[in-house]
């Protein structure tokens, strides 16, 4: 892996509250980035909000709070949510910042060659801010599926990216992997649809967009905002103004599902259009389900995160999210399985293993010193299963493995029953122990990325004297 890397996360739109949905890009990205720096290798992790549109000017309208000051605001709730989930990305920008502003302008001026303006009639999803082609009209039967809501028919002056310009280098970079998208059946799908994709508008009549940046040059029209958006991963690296070399291309970008064909397809024909290289890799999660079916205000089934966190604390959100959602399909919550996951799992296999090894580490007088903790760290480096797993971004699987781990360690427990063994042979049960509290630090390695909490507890207990610790996961 190369000493520099850079991650990204989608931003999202402001006029929403966070929502489960918003936690896997976070929880996904977050786990890569500490997996990644307790690798020693230097980390930019992105993440930010998208706060132009009308849909956001007219929320705020609508709940008679100034724009500025409702996007500000609402941004700042997911910079919290973040901080709530445990993600700590390095740097975050907000799509207003000016900033931001100044470089999507210089951005735009570096790709108008392969710009020009045309009146377009087509049908336009507002929720999705943006046009669909005549097939997929024709497939949805004139409805949106993400967002319930007819098509409209629209007709006005953009201006065009010419994505036939760069079609055919984007097919060649994702057929050879030079940008892999994952998993394979949505690169299928990206390479089936680049085929058809039509050039696609940049920009807005200002009369119809006011609150986005202004087309430098052309007073009337405001950019389409996900070129806006989009162009948050260079700006907020400084792109134009400072060189980005040491971390663009990216290493990963992870997105939904929703969102994959504007990162697989305008995406890269902006990048190419600036002489930029592509990024390497697009991660493209699933949707979180709630009870089989998509979360909706207007079912009324949205699940709340700061509930679950604020009831059960970080890690266990954590657990369900990062390993019963899978990374890549889509997957879903209910309240019996999150509380299967917490009580069967989390107490049972892991809360019992930490309570019992530290219970009978503490009884015969054992401890780790330094150097078993230092080969513990060592051991669960070099572990080549978890290293492939998680270099190739299968994040649920390599859960799934920890988890085998943690289920052997109880296994391994129950046949040496050291508890008998120190009756007859105290010097051997000191042994035994030794080694599967070592073990049990190795695992506890492999979980940190993912449960960062419970690594500092099992960290306290067993990182050099052993305390008898109260339950990690209390039922
Ligand atoms: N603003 C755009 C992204 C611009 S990126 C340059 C946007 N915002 S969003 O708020 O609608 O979505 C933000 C992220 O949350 C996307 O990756 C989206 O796929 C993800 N999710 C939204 N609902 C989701 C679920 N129910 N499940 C999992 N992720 C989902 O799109």
């Amino acid at each position: 892996m190369s000493k520099k890397t850079y991650i990204t996360t989608a931003i999202p739109y402001v006029n929403g509250t966070p929502h489960v949905g918003h936690a896997v890009d976070y929880l996904l990205a977050d786990v890569y980035y500490k997996y990644c720096i307790e690798r020693g290798i230097e980390v930019r992790f992105q993440a930010g909000t998208d706060e132009h549109g009308n849909k956001i000017y007219d929320k705020a309208t609508s709940l008679g709070i100034p724009v500025k000051q409702y996007v500000k605001d609402n941004s700042e709730r997911f910079r919290n949510f973040i901080t709530k989930l445990g993600v700590e990305p390095t740097d975050f920008i907000r799509t207003t910042d000016p900033n931001h502003e100044r470089r999507v302008q210089l951005i735009w001026q570096k790709i108008t060659g392969h710009i020009y303006p045309s009146t377009y009639e087509g049908w336009y999803c507002s929720g999705c801010e943006s046009f669909i082609t005549d097939k997929e009209y024709e497939e949805t039967n004139g409805v949106c599926p993400d967002h319930q809501k007819p098509y409209e028919r629209l007709s006005e002056k953009n201006y065009y990216l010419r994505i036939s310009d760069f079609k055919q280098q984007i097919k060649s970079a994702i057929e050879s992997g030079e940008m892999q998208i994952l998993p394979e059946f949505r690169k299928r799908e990206v390479l089936k649809l680049l085929e058809t994709s039509p050039d696609v508008s940049v920009s807005r009549p200002k009369k119809n967009l006011s609150w986005g940046i202004p087309v430098p040059g052309d007073t009337e029209q405001v950019m389409y905002v996900w070129v806006d958006a989009l162009a948050n991963y260079l700006t907020v690296l400084g792109y134009p103004e400072e060189d980005i070399s040491d971390f663009w291309p990216a290493d990963v970008q992870f997105v939904g599902k929703d969102i994959l064909r504007f990162h697989a397809i305008i995406w890269p024909s902006i990048l190419l259009a600036l002489g930029l290289p592509l990024p390497k890799r697009i991660l493209s999660h699933g949707h979180v389900l709630a009870n089989g079916q998509k979360m909706s205000k207007s079912i009324g089934n949205v699940v709340d995160p700061t509930e679950i966190i604020d009831k059960y604390g970080l890690d266990p959100f954590r657990y369900f999210f990062l390993r019963h959602i899978d990374t890549f399909a889509d997957s879903d919550f209910t309240w019996d399985k999150f509380n299967a996951a917490y009580s069967g799992e989390l107490a049972n296999d892991l809360g019992n293993l930490v309570q019992r090894l530290a219970v009978l580490s503490n009884k015969n007088s054992v401890s780790l010193n330094d150097n078993d903790t230092m080969e513990a760290k060592q051991i669960a480096l070099d572990n080549p299963e978890y290293s492939k797993l998680m270099q190739n971004l299968e994040f649920s699987k390599a859960f799934d493995y920890i988890w085998s781990l943690v289920q052997d360690l109880n296994k391994e427990i129950n046949d040496k029953q050291p508890w008998a063994v120190a009756k007859t042979n105290p010097e051997t049960a000191k042994s035994i122990l030794l080694e599967l509290d070592k073990k049990l630090l190795t695992v506890t390695c492999l979980l940190a990325p993912f449960l960062p909490e419970t690594t500092k507890k099992i960290f306290a207990i067993f990182g050099r004297t052993i305390t008898i610790p109260s339950p990690l996961f209390p039922k």
